[in-house]
């Protein structure tokens, strides 16, 4: 293996810090991203995030902020002092929520990158109107996109089945992180519509977020191995 990471990023969905660690460990630092959400951060919070940064993991910090302006600015801010490689916003916070939270960004001379979450590919159509969004699911997307794009954000949060919308219709050259990826070898969980790793990257993903076909294989780092040899 050389020095380049794959576009992987592993969730390392667990509870306790211990296994995030042991996982992470094992499949080591220099051959993927890893990816702390909810429930690991408020399990074992800050720390273990300055953790893996001094291990030299690139750390996608996945809290999804969404609050007032300020609040979204200053917890940017905290993310960008632990040294996370990436952080995330929603969209729905409004333009004024993503200007801030690039603006918090702005002194920092290794800034992690700032990507937003349109819609949460939990949510269908018949969940937009009771949450008073008009049109289609499309639309909404990519509405969210081009406004979070405007506010000068670095990328988006989409499902693989949006990419080729928001480049065509966006921008081309946004950072794509796409969850919802099978690979070719692994069962669907309860994710519905998923792309494997090689056709989500011919799709024009950016990095790939994986979560249980790598942490819940009875061997991580070979299932790993699968998928880089999948998309070589
Ligand atoms: O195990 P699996 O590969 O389905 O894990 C996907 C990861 O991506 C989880 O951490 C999940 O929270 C996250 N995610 C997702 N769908 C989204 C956004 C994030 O599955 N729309």
């Amino acid at each position: 293996m050389n020095n380049m990471r794959s576009p992987l990023i592993i969730a390392l969905d667990f509870a306790q810090p211990e296994q995030a660690l042991a996982l992470a460990q094992q499949l080591g630092s220099e051959r993927c991203y890893v990816k702390v959400g909810k429930e690991l951060f408020t399990r074992s919070g800050a720390s273990f995030v300055a953790q893996l940064v001094d291990l030299g993991f690139k750390v996608f910090l996945d809290l999804k902020y969404h609050d007032i302006p300020n609040t979204v600015a200053k917890a940017c801010q905290a993310a960008a002092d632990l040294g996370v490689w990436m952080v995330n916003v929603h969209a729905l916070g409004g333009r004024d929520m993503l200007m801030a939270a690039r603006d918090s960004l702005e002194g920092y001379s290794q800034r992690p990158l700032l990507i937003a979450v349109t819609l949460l590919t939990s949510l269908g159509e018949e969940d937009l109107s009771g949450m008073g969004l008009h049109g289609t699911l499309q639309d909404n997307v990519l509405r969210l996109a081009r406004l979070s794009k405007a506010a000068g954000l670095d990328g988006l949060v989409c499902s693989p089945q949006e990419i080729q919308l928001i480049r065509q219709n966006v921008d081309e050259n946004l950072v794509l992180v796409t969850p919802g990826i099978r690979p070719a070898f692994s069962v669907k969980d309860d994710q519905k519509r998923t792309m494997t790793p090689k056709q989500a990257l011919e799709a024009g993903a950016s990095y790939l977020v994986v979560g249980r076909p790598v942490i819940a294989a009875p061997d991580p780092l070979q299932a790993l191995r699968n998928i880089e040899a999948e998309i070589a």
